[in-house]
């Protein structure tokens, strides 16, 4: 189990006509490899743009296209598949078919599966900016709203008919993020709050320059999401990074160590866990030069004082979770760090270690706790990484009261 709430649920595909097919087959096949079984099926109009030979090859599942189709074995037996489904997804959505599920027709196997489902139902509309704000879909998408269907954008771009406008199908990292949200609702973390700090920080030297690292925030970002899909409340402290915000998780951004120790500190006021992630800046300039600081001798010095150290600052009644990114010795400084700043556990990486570390999709980490043993993880993704760290904070919060 990767702790993937996407993993090992029967997830409906229903992709009808619209340009942004190509943008479902992308989605059909992340869903295949996060371990979901999916099955999908294919309007009238979506076999114009693509056919069905295209998903059977990304899910490896038979595709239904037609619910009179003598030759399909589960056309017939769409409430069969309604049954077993975990969730729906009609992406992309036409304004047509948006229509029918307004009105509640049953005319093709998708729209028939959708009357039959007992899962939610996600939609994500697709369609000409001039079509999205017609008041017929505006008036249909909030009778879908009403009965507790999950509408998922559409984003706004250029579209197709070269307007721009609101009307795109939302990118799949997006989608695949509503439905992790949705999907692990009721996780182990559920009623929980989780703060994760990320990226490294910024410290102004003057208006154009920082003193910073060369964090990426990859491992807070993944740690956030995780906690999102096992049902926590996560909130993401996280300094400047290249990463969009993830689905369902609140970010609060900043740039410096002592703005992401007021955020932090205001978190963590009813949260349950903190993990430090972020790779805070041990020193600031002494001073921020108030204009662009010109080029002048050879050498300059700038001078730096400490940062406020917010990890060993955090207290109250949380669990704390550390990371020690190290170049040498990394165990021992791991267990003096864990003790000296009071945390139940802490996360030693090697930071010299290929595909390990600093900006790389991957991490390779040993896991110390206060009252145990060392445990070496092997190379693994970071998403991965984090749900083996929150497997260790579910067990350290078992049996403690919730925080709010
Ligand atoms: N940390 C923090 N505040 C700081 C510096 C670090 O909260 N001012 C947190 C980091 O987010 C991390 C842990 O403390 O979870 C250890 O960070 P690290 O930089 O490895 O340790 P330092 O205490 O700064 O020690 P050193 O740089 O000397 O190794």
């Amino acid at each position: 189990m990767t702790g993937d709430p996407i993993e090992r649920k029967t997830i409906v595909l229903g992709v009808t006509g619209s340009i942004a097919c190509y943008k479902a087959a992308d989605l059909a096949s992340k869903l295949t490899q996060a371990g979901a079984s999916v099955e999908v099926i294919l309007t009238a109009g979506a076999r114009q743009f693509l056919t069905p030979l295209t998903f059977r090859s990304l899910t490896h599942r038979p595709v239904v296209a037609d619910l009179f189709d003598p030759d399909s074995e589960l056309a017939v037996q769409h409430v069969a598949l309604a049954e077993r489904a975990h969730l729906v997804v009609v992406a992309p959505a036409t304004a047509n078919v948006i229509a029918k599920l307004a009105v509640g027709l049953a005319d093709d196997a998708l729209t028939a599966t959708i009357l039959a489902t007992r899962a939610p139902v996600m939609v994500a509309p697709a369609m000409d900016a001039h079509m999205y704000e017609n008041p017929a879909v505006q008036e249909n998408l909030q009778r879908l709203r009403q009965r507790g269907m999950i509408i998922v954008g559409p984003a706004k771009g250029r579209l197709a008919s070269g307007l721009y406008g609101l009307g795109r199908l939302v990118e799949v990292e997006l989608l695949l993020g509503h439905i992790r949200l949705l999907l692990g609702r009721n996780g182990d973390l559920a009623g929980r709050t989780v703060v994760v700090s990320a990226g490294g920080t910024q410290e102004p030297v003057d208006p154009v320059r920082v003193v910073t690292n060369r964090s990426s925030g990859k491992m807070g970002y993944a740690l956030a999401e995780a906690a999102r899909d096992r049902g926590a409340r996560a909130i993401l402290v996280t300094a400047p990074t290249a990463l969009p915000d993830p689905v369902g998780v609140e970010a609060v951004h900043v740039e410096t160590a002592v703005q992401m120790r007021e955020a932090i500190l205001r978190a963590i006021a009813g949260a349950d866990v903190l993990i430090m992630a972020a790779a805070v800046a041990d020193y600031m300039p002494v001073s921020m030069a108030p204009q662009k600081v010109k080029k002048g001798p050879e050498t300059w010095t700038l001078q730096l004082t400490r940062t406020p150290d917010i990890l060993k600052e955090a207290d109250g009644n949380i669990i704390k979770v550390g990371f020690a990114a190290e170049s040498e010795n990394l165990l021992a400084n791991a267990r003096d760090k864990l003790l000296s700043k009071g945390l139940h556990l802490i996360v030693a990486n090697d930071i010299t270690a290929p595909e390990s570390g600093f900006g790389v999709d991957t991490n390779k980490v040993a896991l110390l706790e206060r009252d145990g043993g060392v445990e070496e993880l092997p190379l693994m993704g970071k998403y991965q990484v984090a749900h083996r760290i929150l497997d260790r904070v579910a067990r350290l919060l078992a049996g403690r009261p919730r925080a709010i």
